[in-house]
This record gives structure tokens, sequence and C-alpha cells, in this order.
């Protein structure tokens, strides 16, 4: 079977430097928030280009802390996609916020900038942009209508680290970045991690108080917090392979290329777009296909992987049920219905990305005839 993703692949060619990091560790005795996480936020800091990254302990306390840290709570409004994780969902039902849903613009997959406008009412007080796939968000216009309406812009970068917008790197351009370090994501550890991003001092304290209790002071509460730490283990992994960070994108997008050279030709499919403005990141290949189930079968038959992300928009789960009737946001759920995500990570060899190529082609050919 070709995978959607190998996660062996990383660890045998850094294998020598993780160990001995995860030894290092092990053999200091620190174990929670010590000198590698602090390390890895001042690198993460110097990589993404902010003032302050904190670390935590995934991408969904991140989205959750964000909000927390901006005192968005019960009464609220929260303009999102209903085309993401959950996870961004909800982190906003956790800090007692509504989600309001804006449809995506199909071509991106992305919240349309274009729509957002119409769903502002007198209580949103953000804008949650996701970065989906690793392709960035409208930023400059997004940027442009929460200046106009004075909100904020918090952006979901969990599956985006290292793309630019505009010439601009994701986690910068709003006033929190949330990051996830997730094993699968284009810089995983090995374990549950995540990040927050932001140039503003004051958030960035308090974030960092949120994430030990609510205190500044050991033992010394000022409000409630929760334990979102980011353990040395992972730290100690992430900082090894951050370095590799930019090669792996790298790679990520050559192979992105030579998909879209084949499968642009093959009638039925259509191809991931990336704007112009825009340097992704392709934590997804995801193309689209009107029999998209059928086809899926047939690869799994020809031995090839390949995952929907996400097949039920969130408007349509039942924990959102008050946000959205069935037709409410056509392009999420015709997405929804259409997306296939194929075998994407940065060691995919060319002969098993020829495969995918081959088996999708004829995959998608057989329905078309049948
Ligand atoms: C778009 C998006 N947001 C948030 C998250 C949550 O990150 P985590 O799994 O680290 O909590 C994820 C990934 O899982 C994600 O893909």
């Amino acid at each position: 079977m070709i995978p959607i993703l190998d996660l062996t692949a990383q660890y045998r060619a850094l294998k020598s430097e993780i160990d001995a990091a995860i030894a290092r560790v092990l053999e200091s005795g620190t174990f929670i928030m010590g000198p590698n996480v602090e390390a890895f936020e001042h690198e993460i800091a110097a990589y993404v280009g902010v003032k302050h990254a904190i670390g935590l302990n995934s991408g969904t306390d991140a989205l959750h802390l964000a909000l927390r840290a901006l005192d968005v709570g019960p009464g609220d409004e929260v303009i999102t996609t209903p085309f993401t994780f959950v996870a961004t969902t909800e982190a906003i039902g956790i800090v007692g916020a509504t989600p309001v849903f804006v449809d995506i613009d199909p071509v991106t997959y992305n919240i349309d900038a274009a729509q957002i406008e119409s769903a502002i009412t007198p209580r949103t007080k953000v804008i949650l942009p996701v970065h989906l796939y690793g392709c960035p968000a409208a930023m400059p216009a997004i940027m442009a209508i929460a200046r106009r309406h004075g909100l904020v812009v918090v952006e979901d970068c969990a599956q985006a680290i290292g793309a630019k917008v505009g010439g601009r790197t994701v986690g910068t351009i709003g006033t929190i970045g949330c990051f996830s370090f997730f094993p699968s994501k284009n810089l995983g550890a090995y374990g549950d991690g995540g990040m927050v991003t932001t140039n503003d001092v004051a958030l960035a304290d308090r974030l960092r108080a949120l994430r030990v209790h609510g205190g500044r002071r050991k033992y010394h509460h000022e409000e409630l917090g929760v334990n979102s730490r980011l353990d040395e283990v992972q730290a100690a992994i992430l900082r090894v392979k951050l370095p590799h960070l930019d090669a792996w994108n790298e790679a990520r997008r050559r192979i992105a290329v030579r998909y879209t050279e084949s499968l642009t030709k093959v009638a039925g499919i259509t191809v991931p777009a990336e704007p112009s403005d825009c340097h992704a990141v392709y934590h997804q290949y995801t193309v689209r296909l009107a029999a998209r189930d059928e086809v899926r079968e047939r690869l799994h038959k020809a031995g090839v992987q390949t995952m929907v992300y996400y097949p039920v928009p969130l408007h349509l789960q039942e924990v959102h049920r008050t946000s959205g009737q069935a037709g409410a946001f056509p392009h999420a759920e015709r997405a929804a219905r259409e997306v296939l995500s194929l075998p994407m990570f940065p060691e995919l060899t060319a002969e098993n990305q020829d495969t995918v190529v081959r088996e999708l082609s004829a995959a998608v050919q057989v329905g078309a005839t049948a």
C-alpha cells in the first residue's frame, strides 16, 4: 500500500540526532517547560518572524487559549469556515462564544473573504481564518475587513507552518497565530504539541500565564487557566526537525507540481490551484472528483491510500446543529462530497507518485466509461 503519509521516513533519516536529543532530556531530569521548550520558542519566533512564541500542549489549546487571551466569551461571535477540522470551532465553543460560518472559496477551500462582511454583526469579535491544506487564506482582504470593522484576526496555521501570503509568513499577519505539532503536521512531534505566535507583549504574557493554571508566579493564580505545557522531549525532537522544515516544504511543493503536471491532463479531476500571491506548503495535495467515493474505493483496491478531509462540513455536524441547515454553505457541502487527498509527504518517491497518478487516472476513467 502506498501510504498517504509515512512518518517513519523522517525518523529514519534523523534517527541518531533525535535519539541523542531524547536521551539528553531523559538524563537531564527536566521534563516539562525546560531549556528545550524555551529555546524552541525562540527558534519558532525567529522562523515565523514574530516577537513571541509560546509552546503549548496542542493546536487545539493554541486556538482556545488565543480566544481566552483576547477575552472572547459568551455572547461573542467568531466568524470562521465550515470546512475545517473541528478543533477550530471546538475552541470557539470552549470559551462559550458562537461560531458564525461563512462559505468557502471553491478554488482554495478557504473562507471566502468576499462573503465575510455580510456575516458581521455587533457581536462579532474575531475573524478566524484557517489556512487549509497548507494554502493560505486571503489574508490581505481579511485584514482589510478586520481593520474596517475593528475586529481581531486569529489565524489557524495548524496545517500551514512556513506558508506565505502577500510576502508574509502565516502566523504573523493576524494578532495571534495558532500552530499544531501533531505528528502528521509539516513539522510534527512524536506526541501532541502546539504553539501561539504574536507580536503583542501583553497577550504573550497572558498566554504564558493561561498555559500554567493562570499564574505568573508558582502557586499564585490570577485567573482560571489550564495545564497546557509543552514537554521537553517533544521540544527537543522539534528542535532537531525545525532546521529541515523549509527543505521538507520545498519537497512537498515539488511533489505538488509533479502531481499537477500529470493530473491536470486527466478529464474529471480538478487539481488544486495556488493563488498567485501565495506560497503554499501542501500539507495535503487535494483533488476534486465527481464520483469521489467510488474512485477512492478503486484506489484502495489498487494499493493507494487516500483520505477525505473532511467528509462532513461543520455546520452539518451534530455539535453545531444550530449553526446552519443543509444548503446553507453550498461550496463547503460540495467540497465535502468531492475532495480527495492523495499521498503527500516529503519522502514520497517519484516511482510511488507515478503509481498514484496512474491508478488515479485509471480509476477516474473506469468511472467515466461505466
Ligand atoms: C485546521 C486545524 N486546526 C486545529 C487543529 C488542532 O491541532 P491539534 O491536533 O494539535 O490539537 C488541527 C489538527 O489536528 C487542524 O488541522
